[in-house]
């Protein structure tokens, strides 16, 4: 198989939005970042050479890292940071994935603006019929005239929630609805009768969105990186760190502009105006009247994309989550764990915690946000959790001691603050699993705020979304009504508010995974764990040797 091979310049780059420039963080220069494109089977080489006076780490988001947790990126986790001034090389072998994924930065909250698509071509042909016209790229993610690095900080200070960003965008770009963006506009330009593929990705820090464009319908064929059976849908949700492809044909007759509006709206949105949360782009057909026109049409608040779901569409949301089913063909079997060895049930939370003795908390209530897992939020050590595993493993590597079962009792019925507890312990507790374990996770949310899902995002594995719901999780009933059939495969489960999502691993990669609530501000309060898979029997079940440029703390 041939390499691939990139180089990543970590570096400042003017960039103006929304009437003010400020230095970025990018990759190369560029944001979005570079586009990460190579073939199933390929192995990939990134050189990153850190050029600010930082420290960094990459990821390769939804990427399996087969025995080389070594290049998977979380900061503390899988590898010390890369320094200002130092490089680093991730080599990796992308086997047996194919489809959209993303990057992004893994240090702090520098994935605000260092992210970019991972595209995986598939081995065998795609297995839709529609010849594709062209590939269109539509990365979400937000805009902050603040430093995020310095929004987190205060936000960890405080103990109060983050300042939001100025805007949601489309391929970096604002679009119409907000100040000074006009030119700022995602356009694309379409021909009638042809079909695209959408490599639509959400790189945002902080929220779900929905997504529809115009009189248009699009049809899912992919999520994370793993087929689905194909449905057609006037809008989609996508929560952070999940991507989605989609088939559009260009099948609408447009009018005199040529234009039909795209846009993305959050889904949790108590505290953002409608335009302050609606990022818009447009499809322009060829060879319309308009066609060397390159401004959207004048009044850009008239155009309506009335399939876009409204904000707090929960019943949406839902049905959308539901319609996902593996494709399960002979190809691209469904290989679900049928029976598990093992179910850890965790309360993933948003809480209130009492405030330290000398400080003032300005959170809620006199106290500060944080959150948790099974009562434990997360808190980064001060060297990689995965170095620390090596040189144990002839000793065993780390030990189980994140609790199978919530260890204190709750009752969620409906987000009942009164009900909630809030004991909340501060720790790396993970949890340990032999090579080849069946394992199911249930991740129960039992948040104070029952406003948002939590993305739950998993390194290392996919895993199978055997079942959801509303409420507490029923041990005794739940479990009967499974799918085990043609449950979804992803890397990131939107656990549905106020409810729970059973997942299955097969944990069949030695090594050290983040698991973590792809919510930014949440992974920064604690809502986070590991997940350590232990070596199996000889070289093939085992996690390679650091490679030698590895940093170190
Ligand atoms: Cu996309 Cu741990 O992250």
């Amino acid at each position: 198989q041939p390499t691939k091979r990139f180089q990543f310049n970590l570096e400042w780059k003017k960039v103006t939005r929304l009437c003010k420039a400020k230095q970025l963080l990018t990759v190369n220069g560029q944001f979005p970042g570079p586009t990460i494109a190579v073939n199933e089977g390929d192995n990939v080489e990134i050189k990153v050479n850190n050029r600010i006076a930082k420290n960094t780490t990459l990821h390769w988001h939804g990427i399996r890292q087969l025995r080389t947790g070594w290049a998977d990126g979380p900061a503390y986790v899988t590898q010390c940071p890369i320094r200002g001034g130092q490089t680093y090389t991730y080599r990796f072998t992308v086997a047996d994935q194919r489809g959209t994924l993303l990057w992004h930065a893994h240090y702090a909250w520098q994935r605000a603006s260092v992210y970019g698509a991972f595209i995986i071509y598939p081995r065998l042909p795609y297995p839709f019929s529609a010849p594709i016209q062209e590939e269109i790229p539509i990365i979400f993610g937000e805009w902050w005239d603040l430093d995020t690095d310095e929004v987190e900080k205060t936000m960890m200070a405080t103990g109060e929630g983050p300042a939001i960003s100025l805007a949601y965008t489309i391929n970096g770009l604002p679009g119409p609805l907000f100040p000074c963006s006009n030119k700022d506009t995602f356009t694309h330009m379409v021909e009638y009768g042809k079909t695209y593929m959408l490599r639509i990705i959400n790189a945002a820090l902080n929220d779900e969105l929905f997504f529809a464009i115009a009189k248009h319908s699009l049809t899912v064929v992919e999520v994370d990186a793993a087929y689905t059976k194909p449905f057609t849908t006037p809008a989609i949700m996508i929560a952070p760190g999940q991507t989605t492809t989609v088939l559009l044909t260009a099948n609408q007759v447009p009018d005199s502009t040529g234009m039909f509006p795209m846009a993305a709206r959050t889904y949790l949105t108590s505290v953002f105006p409608f335009d302050n949360s609606t990022t818009m782009g447009f499809l322009q057909y060829k060879n319309t009247r308009s066609t060397r026109r390159t401004k959207y049409p004048v009044h850009p608040r008239s155009l309506k994309v009335d399939n876009l779901p409204q904000m707090e569409d929960t019943p949406f949301a839902t049905k959308f989550s539901n319609k996902i089913r593996s494709l399960a063909s002979p190809e691209y079997p469904c290989n679900v764990p049928k029976t598990i060895d093992k179910r850890v049930i965790s309360t993933i939370s948003l809480n209130l915690q009492d405030c330290p003795k000398n400080k003032t908390c300005t959170g809620y209530m006199g106290k500060s946000f944080f959150a948790s897992m099974n009562n434990q939020s997360f808190v980064r050590p001060s060297t990689s959790i995965l170095e620390t595993h090596y040189k144990n493993i002839s000793s065993g590597g780390i030990s189980s001691e994140f609790p199978e079962k919530p260890p204190h009792a709750f009752d969620y019925t409906g987000g009942n603050p009164s009900t909630q507890n809030m004991n909340t312990e501060f720790g790396q507790k993970v949890i340990v699993v032999p090579y080849g374990t069946n394992i199911e996770i249930v991740l129960q949310d039992t948040s104070f705020l029952n406003v948002e899902n939590h993305p739950i995002h998993v390194h290392g594995h996919n895993f199978f979304i055997v079942g959801t719901g509303f409420g507490n999780f029923n041990e005794a009933k739940d479990p009967a009504k499974y799918n085990l059939v043609d449950p979804p495969e992803r890397n990131t489960v939107a656990v549905p508010m106020g409810g729970w999502a059973a997942i299955r691993i097969k944990a069949d990669n030695p090594g050290v995974w983040f698991i973590h609530c792809h919510l930014e501000e949440h992974t920064s309060w604690g809502l986070a764990t590991a997940f350590v898979v232990q070596n199996g029997q000889g070289p093939s079940q085992s996690l390679l040797p650091p490679p030698p440029d590895l940093p170190s703390c």
